[in-house]
């Protein structure tokens, strides 16, 4: 799969808002089952591991965090066509972090690193967003003879994909044309012909959008918690624009909900790019069939299992170790 200028412009964005993850507005890294997997792969001293499509270098830190304790030895570079720039980002110091680089603008399929020099290239949820049949060839040029592939990627039939989808229509819900963000700018309006709340209240277009507005809210308070939190937490903040009943400088207010509305899109472009780079199961064992024919001997594959209780487990995507 491939991102084009739009998906580039969207990500950089979204990285450049301080987000650690892709997971919209995760501040804490990936889950314990995440750097169990990392800690069990990256067993082994080496001098340089890249990280293809690191993001804000969710997983970069988590390596960092792996190989570089107590004495900082191997260096480590995130790699990302977004115009990234993580410890600005994070508001990270760069003196904590001495092995570590970003580097940003740069596509996997043609890497400032000479050949021969990388010992391992890992990913997570990252390397499946770019082409993958031309990224091979460039892996090939810069790791070293003997090297390791480690990557977590994403299954189109995994939770992450349901839970997103699911997202998703929630948002398309608030979009929904007379729906939440219609109304907002039609009690905008409104609201700025009014020159104080007892007229304002009398109106009874203004009623008329006020009640909609609540019985929206009460819809999304009736989805389940994942889902609700999110959108309530959105509605929540936007409701705080109209809180003073009549600020009446609302060609503000009305950019304000516009700005908004542009959070909820770019989590529906991430969803719609997710759905692209996700591998279906003949994807993923026709990348397992290309790592082989490059000399590598798989180590590790198959699901990602998450276990949540003694009963359940849940698919995070599809691993793949391998080494030669
Ligand atoms: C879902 S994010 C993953 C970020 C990170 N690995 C994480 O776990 O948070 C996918 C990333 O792949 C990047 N990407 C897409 N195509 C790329 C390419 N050809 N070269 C480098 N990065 C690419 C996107 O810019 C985006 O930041």
């Amino acid at each position: 799969m491939t991102v084009d200028d739009s998906d580039e412009a969207s990500w950089s964005q979204f990285w450049a808002s301080g987000s650690l993850t892709a997971f919209y507005g995760q501040s804490d890294n990936y889950s314990p089952e995440f750097i169990a997997f990392w800690r069990d792969v990256l067993a082994e001293p080496v001098d340089r591991i890249i990280d293809l499509g690191c993001g804000n270098g969710a997983l970069t830190w988590i390596v960092d965090e792996i190989v570089n304790q107590p004495e900082a030895t191997t260096e480590i570079c995130g790699i990302d066509l977004a115009a990234i720039e993580p410890f600005a980002a994070l508001k990270k110091d760069r003196r904590d972090y001495p092995k570590v680089s970003f580097f940003g603008d740069t596509s996997i399929t043609a890497m400032p690193f000479e050949t021969d020099s990388v010992d391992i290239a890992v990913s997570q949820y990252g390397i499946e967003y770019s082409d993958i049949v031309s990224v091979l060839p460039e892996l090939e040029r810069v790791l070293k003879p003997e090297a390791k592939l480690a990557f977590i990627m994403h299954d189109e039939q995994s939770a992450i994909l349901s839970s997103m989808g699911y997202t998703a229509r929630g948002i398309e819900f608030l979009f929904q044309s007379g729906g939440y963000y219609d109304g907002l700018f039609r009690l905008d309006k409104i609201q700025n012909k009014k020159k104080n709340v007892k007229k304002l209240q009398a109106d009874p277009e203004y009623r008329k959008t006020v009640r909609k507005l609540q019985q929206i809210k009460r819809s999304v308070e009736g989805f389940p918690p994942p889902l609700r939190d999110f959108l309530m937490q959105h509605i929540k903040g936007t409701n705080r624009l109209f809180a003073k009943g009549l600020p009446l400088k609302s060609q503000n207010r009305r950019h304000l909900i516009k700005k908004r509305r542009r959070l909820l899109e770019g989590t529906l472009t991430r969803y719609s790019e997710l759905t692209q780079a996700a591998l279906s199961r003949a994807q993923y064992e026709n990348l397992i069939g290309q790592v082989e024919q490059e000399g590598f001997t798989l180590v590790q594959s198959g699901n990602f299992m998450h276990k949540i209780d003694s009963k359940t487990t849940t698919n995070m995507g599809w691993i793949l170790v391998a080494e030669r």
